[in-house]
């Protein structure tokens, strides 16, 4: 005896928005506590100002305003999503989620909403499972939504993170499609090189003395192995790219546009050449003005291009997301139409 289930249908992104914090932080705020200059900093990484969040400007409050920018422009209200999908990493509670405050915020407290916490790669991650439960009927509209705050976990005496990474918020909204909008996502870890990035240094200390309070341990900040993670990136991540452009059977000259993680500009444009990205294709560079965002770095980036370049609304997308794990996915996407 077998199940009686609908034929497994298409999916698409309906809609984008995002939200930046108002405060924006050049370089030469940076500079200073890490013995550095705008000048290095822009050379290694293409970074010239980040945004951090206020006081007032929480994990909930920045995902809420990306999300009710999404709906708006899906035409849709909070009642009509089933699923909401918050990819973050520092979000400073185990428990509830941020997704059950979030979508109690937003107004629809029946909604299934769970938190994922994939890094830098959790908004592909998010993409992926919401595609997969809409083209099987387990849900009709599903709110993604990566969001950091990652201002709180950096420490700004730190050279190989200091100038890195910024807060903000971006989310997309999947539904229903007639068509395959959405390609499948080729995804994975790279998990013997976990302490590569890690979001609390003090674990490998905790992890060998259990007998040690947390208060002895303190707060945890991000930090990283540059070098590794710029090499894991380029030569083992790019290949992530193009198997998710044969899976969705797209060319990169079919591509309007390539949006990979904002980690770092030289990063992206090495990927670019890896995966023969033509140079007609736009490729996003948010990293310049906002930073590595984190999870929220590809939709954050994805609505600046579509508002920079409104032609690219409708035209085929490349994602990739990587990071602490390590982790990675990519997949192709049709950009939302225009609202
Ligand atoms: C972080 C990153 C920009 C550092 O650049 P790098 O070229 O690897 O830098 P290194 O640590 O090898 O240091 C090179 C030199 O710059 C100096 N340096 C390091 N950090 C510096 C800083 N913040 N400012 C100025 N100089 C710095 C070093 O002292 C060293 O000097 P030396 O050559 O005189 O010894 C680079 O490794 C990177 O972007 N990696 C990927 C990180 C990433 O994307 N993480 C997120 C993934 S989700």
């Amino acid at each position: 005896m077998s199940l009686k289930l609908p034929a497994v249908g298409n999916s698409q992104i309906l809609s984008v928005g995002s939200y930046r914090p108002k405060r924006l932080v050049p370089n030469s705020e940076i500079v200073d506590r890490i013995d550095s200059s705008d000048e290095w900093i822009q050379q290694r990484t293409g970074i010239q100002s980040r945004r951090f969040a206020g006081p007032d400007e929480t994990i909930i409050t920045m995902a809420q305003a990306a999300c009710e920018s999404a709906l708006k422009r899906a035409n849709l209200t909070i009642a009509e999503i089933d699923t909401l999908i918050l990819a973050t990493i520092t979000y400073p509670f185990q428990a509830p989620s941020a997704a059950t405050d979030l979508i109690n915020v937003l107004g629809n407290p029946k909604a299934a909403a769970f938190d994922i916490s994939a890094a830098c790669a959790g908004f592909c991650y998010g993409v992926a499972m919401a595609s997969d439960l809409v083209r099987t009927g387990s849900a009709k509209n599903v709110l993604v939504v990566g969001v950091e705050k990652i201002s709180d976990f950096t420490d700004p005496d730190d050279r190989a993170t200091a100038f890195i990474f910024g807060d903000g918020a971006g989310a997309v909204i999947i539904g229903r499609s007639d068509e395959a909008r959405i390609g499948p996502v080729v995804w994975g870890s790279d998990a013997d090189s976990r302490d590569a990035i890690l979001l609390n240094p003090a674990y490998t200390e905790f992890r060998n003395s259990p007998d040690k309070g947390v208060s002895e341990i303190g707060w945890p900040n991000i930090s990283q192995q540059g070098q590794a993670v710029y090499r894991w990136a380029v030569f083992t991540v790019s290949k992530v790219g193009i198997k998710a452009l044969e899976a969705a059977g797209v060319r990169p000259d079919e591509l309007g546009a390539f949006i990979p993680h904002q980690a770092n500009m030289r990063i992206i444009e090495s990927m670019a050449k890896e995966i023969k990205i033509p140079a007609n294709v736009v490729i996003a560079d948010d990293i310049r003005v906002n930073g590595n965002t984190s999870a929220a770095s590809i939709p954050l980036a994805m609505d600046v291009l579509l508002e920079k370049h409104p032609h690219l609304h409708g035209t085929l997308a490349l994602l990739i997301g990587y990071g602490a794990g390590l982790v990675f996915a990519a997949q192709v996407v049709q950009l939302p139409p225009k609202p």
